[in-house]
């Protein structure tokens, strides 16, 4: 059966990606950045995942005003690194799994979440900076990603989004959909975006990392208490950007102490201010049981 074995939680900052594409991470602002992942390269090359089932949020690239998904699903085969406005990353084709992809569609919606199928889109930064954070891009010897991604996007530009709490609940809805996948696969569920960060208005450049540091805290030990959060609290709290956050719920939702198993392990924490216009927030726990 298929099993997800450790859940990923990383900031997805456009401007890390370009650092890494035009090989500034050596510069002195970008390295510590880059620093907090080297753990994790090493630790995902140990974990070889099979497929990576990657919450983020599409930033009206793929999506725009005309269509809003709540939560999205890709089905597809294949991803296309977008045009952000730049061209896009020189950065693999993210290769998807339709059969895992199909199944969850189909047992998660059965259990009530209302999820839109996507056969066709390409995946902006949202998904991009995640996978060369913790892969390192590709070398042009072997330009692809080491393992399939099954994107799942959910709306967190404009309202109404999500709680904190629908999210929590539908994490474990995709958990219970993957474990019952009837092929042996290591899987791998990442939330992203976060952490706090304001990009407009009279509060654009907040950031608050104790508040960033607390949710951490929470994710590890607290994640049902930390799923009642309401969204005002991210919007004051962690600025406009910051309900990027929520995301992060749906990977911790999907992990097995929630639904009665051992506690998560924590194998690697890093935070990380600035980047750009928001604090970095790392995080990797994996299952036990
Ligand atoms: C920035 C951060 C984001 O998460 C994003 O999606 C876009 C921009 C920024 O720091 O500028
Ligand atoms: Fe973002």
């Amino acid at each position: 059966m298929a099993k997800i074995t450790a859940s990923v939680y990383t900031s997805h900052v456009p401007a890390i990606g370009a650092a890494l594409d035009l090989g500034k991470d050596k510069e002195p602002y970008w390295q510590p950045v880059f620093a907090g992942y080297d753990f994790s390269k090493q630790w995902i090359k140990e974990e070889k995942p099979d497929v990576i089932f990657l919450v983020y949020n599409d930033h009206a690239t793929a999506f725009s005003l005309d269509l809003i998904p709540t939560f999205a699903i890709g089905t597809g085969a294949q991803y296309a690194p977008a045009d952000e406005g730049w061209g896009p990353r020189p950065v693999p084709t993210v290769q998807g799994h339709p059969e895992l992809a199909a199944h969850i569609a189909q047992s998660v919606i059965q259990d009530d979440f209302d999820l839109t199928i996507v056969n066709r889109m390409d995946v902006d930064h949202g998904l991009t900076v995640p996978l060369s954070l913790m892969f390192g891009n590709p070398p042009q010897s072997h330009f692809e990603w080491p393992c399939s991604v099954i994107p799942f996007a959910v709306n967190v530009v404009q309202y109404p989004v999500p709680s904190g709490k629908r999210c929590f609940e539908l994490g474990k809805a995709i958990r219970k959909a993957i474990n019952s996948f009837d092929q042996d696969l290591n899987v791998q569920i990442w939330g992203t975006g976060g952490m706090s960060h304001q990009l407009q208005g009279a509060r654009a450049g907040l950031i608050n990392s104790d508040w960033d540091n607390r949710f951490l805290d929470r994710l590890i030990s607290d994640p049902a208490g930390l799923a009642e959060v309401p969204h005002i609290e991210y919007v004051r709290e962690a600025g406009s950007e910051g309900i990027e956050l929520v995301m992060w719920l749906i990977a911790r939702g999907a992990m097995e102490d929630v639904a009665g198993g051992k506690p998560a392990k924590p194998v690697h924490r890093f935070f990380h201010v600035p980047a750009s216009n928001t604090a970095v927030g790392h995080l990797i726990l994996e299952n036990q049981s």
